[in-house]
């Protein structure tokens, strides 16, 4: 997704502009570009690619002044070009923007009509013109800002910048977040805490609907009705260190060696180790629940998946999960005693916002286990649930995989223990295995050099098979969404018990088929599977602990050994190797792992 920054500073702002850009480069973009005000008069320079070519213009054309704004643009309307890069400008107005306008078309016929040319195929340039236009009228550059910020439909973070106005930022959010930075003296805009990082650690929020005046002397906030409002100030810790590589090739590699230290930070909060209850930040009485409803998208629907059956198996709970963007559009019902819980590790997804959204007023109940507790969807949640991974710049998801799933079983025990299905011995039981569980993931991780092996082979495939039966069936899918979208093979995954029904067709002597199986009580069924696929000369790569392939991995293409750990905290275990495998082969074929082609972090537009 795009990011914007903006500096009101005493110092040049280019310089300040791009780092703080650079900072957002983990969001994805394909093209970037910067704005200043110096001496009254306003400039841009703009580069399609990565950072470093705009880095370059502005070698060779500086530009100079100490009030600017910047973004990262991830193409939506025109393809990443010069002209469609951002800021926008018409006039005395330049504009960056995050999301989309949905009401565009009729906002441009508009401004055609009033005579006003378009240079770009972009919906950004129509807010540029619309405020240009409305200061030609002889509006001040605040009301011609905030009235055409009033005809706006659809999902959008702005901020605008103005020729003669040294110490005036204009910002707004409507659906994409956007944050307020207080400075010394100085005042920041930034599509999220970590692009001002390095500028301040006192940030504002800005809640849906709000416009920001911004100057040096701080910002005036008033609500989509134009009434003055105050947000909260915090102070947000995020250190340099949390936000770069520490030494790793990439981001993906570093947040898969934290693992085991942010999974322990998480099971410090939920599971104290004085007591062996389940904490939570605020009160869920699993008792008055006869159903629940997860929603999310990608990885985050992964782990949804995999948690149904924890809820299911362990808290005897009825449990329905959806892919956001199917759920807020089919409109279910949603029945009296339903909890409707949301994943999310950026908090800002759309699809998974706008069906949060749809449950309100229905659900009894809404919880969202985020990455971000000041996310649109943890706020907008009766009970959000931190998963405390850190920072996740990698575009990748690893340790916020793994975190929401520890914080997902946690939630599942409670569960079980509030619906009279957990006795205290076994909730104990639970709690010592997942207390063990950030030394059995160092574990795996010792396995790193084995997978990178396995890696080299794989990454010749032109198509992967994942399989895994129960608690392996969800994480066959996310090894299969990892290994597809950071190293560009085909990957898909199949229940190994659907493989009869139709895939099996697949298997031939090139196609690596990847098999998840601990040594659990599903290992003989998914052994049998595997011989299938051996019997037709397929290659299975084989990921097991050494009962398992003690007992099956004779005859396999390559077995990766995984550390024994009970079986319902396999999910969490098995992660390590699939998200190593995607990382290896990625490496190996040279693509751009933290940034993959086409992605961005956080969705923000559906
Ligand atoms: C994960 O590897 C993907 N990059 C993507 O599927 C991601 O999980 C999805 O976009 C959901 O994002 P969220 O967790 O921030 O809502």
């Amino acid at each position: 997704m795009c990011g914007i920054v903006g500096v009101l500073g005493n110092h040049e702002a280019a310089p300040i502009l791009v780092e703080a850009l650079k900072r957002l480069e983990y969001r994805g973009y394909d093209s970037a570009g910067i704005a200043t005000v110096n001496n009254g008069t306003l400039r841009r320079r703009r580069a399609v690619g990565k950072l470093v070519n705009l880095s370059d213009l502005l070698v060779h054309e500086p530009l100079a002044g100490k009030s600017g704004i910047g973004h990262t643009r991830w193409a939506t309307h025109g393809a990443p070009s010069v002209s469609n890069a951002h800021p926008h400008r018409a006039g005395a107005v330049a504009v960056v923007h995050n999301g989309i306008i949905e009401n565009y078309k009729e906002l441009r016929a508009e401004l055609l009509n009033c005579g006003m040319e378009f240079r770009t195929e972009t919906d950004t340039e129509t807010v540029a013109l619309m405020t240009e236009r409305y200061l030609k009228e002889g509006l001040t550059p605040v009301d011609a800002a905030f009235t055409t910020l009033n005809q706006l439909e659809g999902a959008f973070a702005l901020a605008f910048l103005f020729d003669g106005e040294e110490d005036l930022i204009i910002a707004a959010r409507k659906g994409s977040p956007l944050a307020i930075g207080h400075g010394d003296g100085e005042m920041f805009v930034g599509s999220d805490a970590i692009a001002l990082a390095p500028l301040t650690d006192r940030i504002t929020y800005l809640e849906e609907g709000d416009r920001a005046v911004v100057t040096r002397a701080g910002a005036e906030i008033r609500n989509a009705q134009g009434d003055l409002v105050n947000r909260e100030t915090k102070t947000i810790q995020i250190d340099a260190a949390q936000v770069d590589k520490a030494g790793h090739k990439h981001f993906m590699a570093k947040e898969i060696a934290e693992q085991p230290q942010v999974i322990a930070e998480a099971i410090r909060h939920y599971l104290p180790v004085e007591e062996d209850t389940v904490r939570l930040p605020g009160e869920v009485d699993f008792s008055q629940v006869d159903r629940l409803t997860m929603v999310a998208c990608g990885t985050a629907y992964y782990a949804c998946v995999t948690a149904k059956y924890w809820f299911e198996q362990i808290a005897r709970l009825p449990v329905e999960v959806d892919i956001a963007s199917e759920f807020r559009y089919r409109e279910p019902p949603v029945p009296a005693k339903t909890l409707a819980l949301f994943v999310s590790q950026s908090g800002e997804t759309a699809d998974t916002l706008a069906a949060l959204r749809y449950c309100q007023e229905k659900a009894d109940k809404i919880l969202s286990v985020v990455n971000v507790p000041e996310s649109s969807i943890a706020r907008e949640s009766d009970l959000a649930l931190p998963i405390f991974a850190g920072p996740e710049i990698g575009v990748a998801s690893t340790k916020a995989f793994t975190c929401q799933l520890t914080v997902l079983l946690a939630l599942a025990l409670k569960a079980a223990c509030d619906r009279g299905h957990l006795s205290p011995e076994d909730m104990a039981g639970y709690a010592t295995a997942i207390r063990g569980l950030p030394n059995v993931l160092s574990a795996a991780l010792e396995q790193n050099e084995a997978i990178r092996q396995a890696a080299q082979k794989v990454s010749e495939a032109r198509d992967v098979l994942f399989l895994g039966r129960g608690l392996m069936y969800p994480l066959a899918l996310e090894g299969a969404l990892k290994l597809k979208e950071i190293s560009y093979i085909h990957a898909e995954a199949y229940a190994s018990g659907e493989l009869k029904h139709g895939p099996i067709a697949l298997i031939d002597k090139n196609m690596p088929v990847v098999v998840l199986t601990p040594r659990d009580s599903l290992f003989d069924k998914s052994v049998s599977n595997m011989q299938e696929v051996l019997a037709r000369k397929g290659k299975v790569l084989m990921i097991s602990d050494q009962d398992g392939i003690d007992e099956a991995g004779d005859d396999v293409w390559c077995a990766i050994r995984m550390p024994k750990v009970k079986e319902a905290l396999s999910p969490i275990l098995y992660a390590i190797p699939a998200q190593l495998l995607a990382y290896h082969t990625a490496v190996a074929k040279g693509t751009d792992v933290d940034q993959p082609r086409n992605l961005a972090k956080s969705v923000t537009v559906e």
